[in-house]
């Protein structure tokens, strides 16, 4: 009985949904939610540190005067309050967006979920770098395009190697992430960024630039994202997850008029808006300059984690390991001699309690064998030193 149910919805299901997956991966993870398992795995906010005062104090004080309209439906594009902040937020750093360039989601992977559903055809051709992030491919594959890989070094995606693919045949988008990028840590350089820009005028493409991390700089300057180099031929998007509360669900897009159009069509179909009690919380949370400090106190902490594990690969990871100084963001890559594979060298570490993400996660097609992901925000500088340790050891043993 139960298999003739199995196999009535198996047949039922969309021809599209052939093309999800994510299991692997999954079912890879399950060991970081063991308590007793130093995990570099999830791409995780320290818990420890969440904003838990002032969403309480936040709740406090607008329940009683606001409670009616926060507890209310809303409009699709986002609370004006909201919007009004992020412009002038980001008009300090030039991003040319007003209230009516923007539109809130819940989180930037709804974005990049709308964005597949506004822009991909099937067979569209979209140029990604390779690694990339794994949420967007997951996102994309839905919509059935072809994934077009450009390789990176320390400055970001390699112009050349975006140049010929861009020679190659018309492609509908490029998905840049500019600031230190999930998984690869590395940030695009002015320079780069330029290029990209000058590049999308000359094909007639536009870029997606996916900026969750600009925030959490912990050394340098500042640069100039690409939107603010190319308003029309850019959309936009960031997110409260890595700033605030991944919990919050809560991200912007910025893109011009006419294409935020469209996709605010997608986002009624999806749901009808961001949940308004949310937005609410934010924005109050936001427009006492409570965010300002937070993220201050955010870069002060993951400065020293990402520290400690620069140091802690210094002395524990075998000489043939590379890794790339992030300076800023959550992550760092390590790449491997290439006859090691990052996946069983995950089943060993799971023994020793300690994981990563392997590196072939991040690929659309083959690739990242012998490299991992290791998050260093989620974890305290204590436990940072163990686990590196205990990689290291492994991978001394095995090299
Ligand atoms: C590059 C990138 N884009 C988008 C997201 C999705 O973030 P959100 O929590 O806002 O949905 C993440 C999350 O880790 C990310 O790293």
């Amino acid at each position: 009985m139960e298999k003739n149910y199995r196999k009535m919805w198996e047949s039922s299901f969309a021809k599209r949904t052939e093309r999800l997956t994510g299991s692997v991966i999954r079912e890879l993870l399950k060991i970081t939610q063991c308590p007793d398992v130093i995990s570099f795995a999830g791409g995780m906010p320290a818990p420890e540190f969440f904003p838990k005062r002032e969403v309480e104090e936040a709740c406090r004080h607008l329940i009683p005067t606001k409670g009616e309209v926060m507890l209310q439906y809303g409009a699709t594009e986002g609370i004006t309050e909201l919007k009004e902040f992020l412009s002038r937020k980001m008009r300090k750093y030039g991003v040319p967006a007003d209230p009516e360039n923007i539109l809130l989601t819940c989180g930037s992977q709804q974005a990049l979920d709308l964005i597949g559903k506004v822009f991909i055809n099937e067979g569209d051709r979209i140029l990604i770098s390779e690694p990339t992030y794994l949420g967007a491919l997951q996102a994309w594959k839905l919509y059935g395009p072809e994934f077009i890989t450009c390789k990176m070094d320390d400055d970001g995606v390699i112009i050349e190697d975006v140049e010929k693919s861009l020679k190659k045949g018309p492609v509908k988008f490029m998905y840049m992430l500019p600031n230190f990028h999930n998984p690869a840590g590395v940030t695009i350089s002015l320079d780069r960024r330029k290029r990209l820009v000058e590049l999308a005028e000359e094909y007639n493409t536009f870029i997606v630039e996916d900026d969750p991390y600009g925030e959490l700089r912990y050394e340098g300057e500042h640069i100039t994202p690409l939107i603010v180099l190319e308003k029309e031929r850019v959309i936009y998007m960031s997110t409260f997850s890595k700033t605030l509360a991944p919990g919050f669900r809560l991200g912007w897009i910025v893109a011009p008029e006419f294409t935020l159009g469209k996709i605010i069509q997608a986002k009624q179909g999806a749901d009808l808006h961001t949940g308004t009690f949310v937005q609410y919380i934010a924005n109050d949370i936001c427009q006492r300059g409570a965010l300002k400090a937070h993220v201050e106190k955010l870069c002060y902490i993951y400065k020293e984690r990402r520290d400690v594990m620069l140091q802690s690969l210094e002395e524990y990871f075998p000489k043939e390991a590379k890794w790339i100084h992030p300076k800023g963001g959550l992550f760092l890559w390590v790449t491997l001699p290439e006859d090691v594979d990052c996946t069983a060298l995950f089943e060993m570490a799971k023994d020793n309690k300690v994981a990563f993400v392997p590196g072939f996660a991040f690929y659309p097609y083959e690739g990242g064998k012998n490299a991992m992901r290791l998050n260093f925000s989620n974890t305290t500088p204590d436990k940072i030193k163990e686990g590196i340790k205990r990689l290291g050891e492994m991978l001394k043993e095995k090299l």
